[in-house]
This record gives C-alpha cells, sequence and structure tokens, in this order.
C-alpha cells in the first residue's frame, strides 16, 4: 500500500467521466480503497477521487474523524467510502463557501453548493448508502462526486474576485 501521486489541474485524467464499479469486494478495490484513504490523509484533505490518482473509476472517499488542519473551523464529515454515486438537491437554495482541492494546490475560491442534498451509492462490499446532507457535509460530497464527472471546483467559480492563493487570501498558506 502505497501514497499515490496526486494529478494536478491541467491533467486531461481529471476531465473524464469515470466508469462505474461493476466487481465489488475484490482485493483490486480493497487496494484502491486503502490507497485512496492513505493518499488523502498524508495530505490532510478531507476528500479525494479516485480520478485524481489516475485510476478511472467512481470512488470517492471523504471524511473527517477529527477537526482538519486545512479546514479547522469545519463540521465532522462522517469517514466514508462511496462508489457509483448519485447526488440529487433537496430544494433550490445554494450557499456560497470557500473550497480548495488538492488538485488545485495552495488556491482556494468561494464556490455555490446546493446546501441540501440527498446521495445514494455503494460500499466497496455493494452495499447501498443512501443518507441526506446539509452545509459543508454536502458541499464535500458535491465536490468529489465533481471528480467523477471531470469537473474541478474552478469550473463552478462565478465570482473570481473570490478566487485567489490561500497566502495572499488568509495571510497563511493552509
Ligand atoms: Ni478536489
Amino acid at each position: 500500500m502505497t501514497i499515490r501521486e496526486i494529478l494536478k489541474m491541467g491533467d486531461p485524467r481529471l476531465l473524464r467521466m469515470a466508469r462505474p464499479v461493476n466487481d465489488f469486494d475484490t482485493d483490486a478495490l480493497h487496494l484502491l480503497v486503502h490507497e485512496l484513504l492513505k493518499t488523502m490523509h498524508a495530505a490532510d484533505g478531507v476528500g479525494l477521487a479516485a480520478p485524481q490518482i489516475g485510476v478511472d473509476l467512481q470512488v470517492v472517499v471523504f471524511g473527517t474523524g477529527a477537526p482538519n488542519p486545512r479546514y479547522p473551523d469545519a463540521p465532522i464529515v462522517p469517514p466514508t467510502v462511496l462508489l457509483n454515486p448519485t447526488v440529487t438537491p433537496i430544494g433550490d437554495e445554494q450557499e456560497e463557501d470557500w473550497e480548495g482541492c488538492l488538485s488545485v494546490p495552495g488556491l482556494r475560491a468561494v464556490v455555490p453548493r446546493y446546501t441540501r442534498i440527498r446521495y445514494t451509492g455503494l460500499d466497496p462490499y455493494g452495499d447501498p448508502i443512501n443518507r441526506t446532507a446539509s452545509g459543508f457535509h454536502a458541499r464535500v460530497v458535491q465536490h468529489e462526486v465533481d471528480h467523477l464527472l471531470g469537473t474541478l471546483y474552478p469550473m463552478r467559480v462565478r465570482d473570481f474576485s473570490r478566487f485567489g492563493f490561500t497566502e495572499a487570501l488568509f495571510g497563511a498558506d493552509v
């Protein structure tokens, strides 16, 4: 099990529509999940999608068991491994908040996201996941699922006056 290189924006592998997982509870799938988790934790991320390590499959991991150094004020998000996800907004309310991405290092932007969502999918054993989420939890899920659609958060930015380098925006490279 190794920490994998995280692809950076500009790499065409980040722009693909990821393929659904068809084979569950396999050694290869469990290894992929372990590598995603290890890579995410090593980078202090709150989420990571398989395309970010060059794997063309609909697999995302996210969650924080404890306050995260990159998002110290963010609420806890349940540690989750999610395959073949769908996201459905609950209502049309959106909210804006700062967002970053391990594939876009050093930058942050204000990104609009749906405030409340339902998300579904499968775990690595093929068992269903069906949850509602709001706020930061909903934001993280929408960000990670976007990776499976070939969408990076800068593509969602509407106000480019609130898009910049973390040390210039906040005075520290967090
Ligand atoms: Ni990201």
